[in-house]
């Protein structure tokens, strides 16, 4: 095995990448923390070429994964009261429709980055605890698993669709909770 000398390079060779984009670019240039993080947990070129490559499928189940994630937030009446309070249960579906596909278009930028630190404030304004938050994301993360699970069959890429989400869940809940 070769030793990966920058977050640019492929870590995982045994996918042909014959979805790669040239114009994908992992985020900032530069010694940041941003970086730091992303190294430490192995988040690549080739983790966001392949989030790109699963867009479609991951947009072919969206309706479900929103409904299913909303289903178990209602079901919380602290949850409830925040929703309501704030704004409403269509509305938001249909931003986080917009956000998880956006997390899937494997554009892991500046603006990426920037977005969820705002994401993160707004959720502070409105009094979602931590706890809450992180509950949500193992829904999202068991939506995502499920969906792979379902299109998925050759076992090789599916470990790998495993690996890339569970990365960018873990990303996400970085920023969110920085
Ligand atoms: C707003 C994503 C969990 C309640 C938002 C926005 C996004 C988002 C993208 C729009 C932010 C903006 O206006 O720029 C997520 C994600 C979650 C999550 C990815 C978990 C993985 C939750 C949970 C609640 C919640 C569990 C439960 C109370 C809200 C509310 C707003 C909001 C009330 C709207 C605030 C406002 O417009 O004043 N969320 N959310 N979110 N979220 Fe979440």
């Amino acid at each position: 095995p070769t030793k990966q000398t920058n977050h640019h390079s492929f870590s995982t060779p045994e996918i042909k990448p014959d979805w790669v984009r040239d114009e994908s670019k992992l985020v900032i240039d530069g010694e940041t923390e941003i970086n730091e993080q992303l190294r430490m947990i192995d988040f690549n070129e080739g983790d966001v070429q392949l989030l790109h490559h699963m867009r479609p499928m991951i947009s072919r189940r969206i309706d479900w994964i929103v409904d299913s994630f909303y289903q178990s937030v209602l079901d919380v009446s602290k949850l409830e009261e925040i929703i309501k309070k704030h704004s409403t249960v269509e509305k938001l579906k249909q931003t986080l429709r917009e956000h998880l596909l956006d997390m899937f278009s494997g554009n892991v930028d500046q603006e990426f980055i920037l977005k969820r630190l705002r994401i993160a404030k707004v959720h502070k304004r409105v009094g979602l605890e931590p706890k809450w938050y992180l509950s949500a994301f193992q829904n999202l993360q068991n939506a995502f698993l499920q969906t792979i699970y379902q299109e998925v069959k050759d076992e090789q890429l599916l470990l790998q669709m495993v690996r890339t989400t569970t990365k960018l869940l873990n990303l996400e809940q970085q920023l969110v909770l920085e």
